[in-house]
């Protein structure tokens, strides 16, 4: 089964695990990725659990974009949004939010060109998608295509254990994770900040999970750079 088949399957009870499990990692990635400006987008936002409170987060003249490649997973972010837009009519103090069908390592420049205005995000953030993505190196790719010069990454993802005594709970720990999440989580994803290339990172649930945060090199750009 690929990826977008599982994430179908298990998309009406994706939430009811991933909320209460990953509360603490995603209240890091919104204070990040909601503290650079008011464009953000987040790539495999699946079933939209970080949109109301990045869209609360940036506030009144935010522009939220979300972007999943799983029709399911999708319509319930949708959900979420037109709840979204209808408190923000009602005088909210809430981002205006969309989201967006689209493969995140190929969403086409156009298609996110109208809603970011000039092409280019404050934020992009990208949770629990990367160890999940076929084409994974592609998303971070956009990532970074996305962001404008001092634009910031934010990643939360799920790692191996160690290096401590914990990680001889891997052989059992990583295989059910990448069943249940149809994730690969060997990638290298945590090696970015081990690496240096990361600004800063924290660990959660015994180092299962990790938050981390880069900023794009550059100066700001007038035009964007999708
Ligand atoms: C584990 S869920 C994470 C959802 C959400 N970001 C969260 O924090 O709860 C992974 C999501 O990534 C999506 N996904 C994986 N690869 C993708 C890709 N290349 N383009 C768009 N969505 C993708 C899946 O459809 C799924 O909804």
């Amino acid at each position: 089964m690929d990826t977008q088949g599982w994430y179908r399957l298990i998309a009406p009870v994706y939430d009811l695990c991933c909320r209460p499990l990953y509360a603490a990692p995603r209240r890091q990635a919104v204070a990040w990725a909601s503290a650079n400006g008011p464009r953000v987008v987040e790539l495999c936002c699946g079933t939209g659990l970080n949109l109301p409170p990045l869209a609360r987060a940036i506030g009144r003249q935010g522009h939220l974009l979300g972007v999943d490649f799983t029709p399911p997973m999708l319509r319930r972010a949708q959900r979420r949004v037109r709840r979204l837009a209808r408190q923000r009519a009602a005088g909210a103090p809430l981002a205006e939010v969309q989201v967006l069908q689209a493969d995140a390592a190929q969403v086409h420049r156009d298609q996110a060109h109208a809603w970011l205005g000039d092409g280019a995000a404050d934020a992009v953030l990208i949770s629990f998608g990367l160890a999940v993505a076929p084409d994974w190196q592609g998303v971070l790719e956009r990532a970074w295509r996305c962001l404008r010069p001092g634009g910031r990454l934010v990643l939360v993802d799920n790692r191996p254990l160690g290096p401590g005594r914990r990680r001889y709970c891997n052989p059992l720990l990583v295989p059910v994770a990448n069943f249940l999440g149809h994730a690969r989580l060997q990638r290298p994803l945590a090696n970015l900040h081990e690496e240096g290339q990361m600004a800063e990172s924290r660990t959660f649930l015994g180092g299962f999970v990790f938050a981390a945060t880069a900023y794009k090199p550059g100066k700001p750009a007038a035009q964007g750079v999708w």
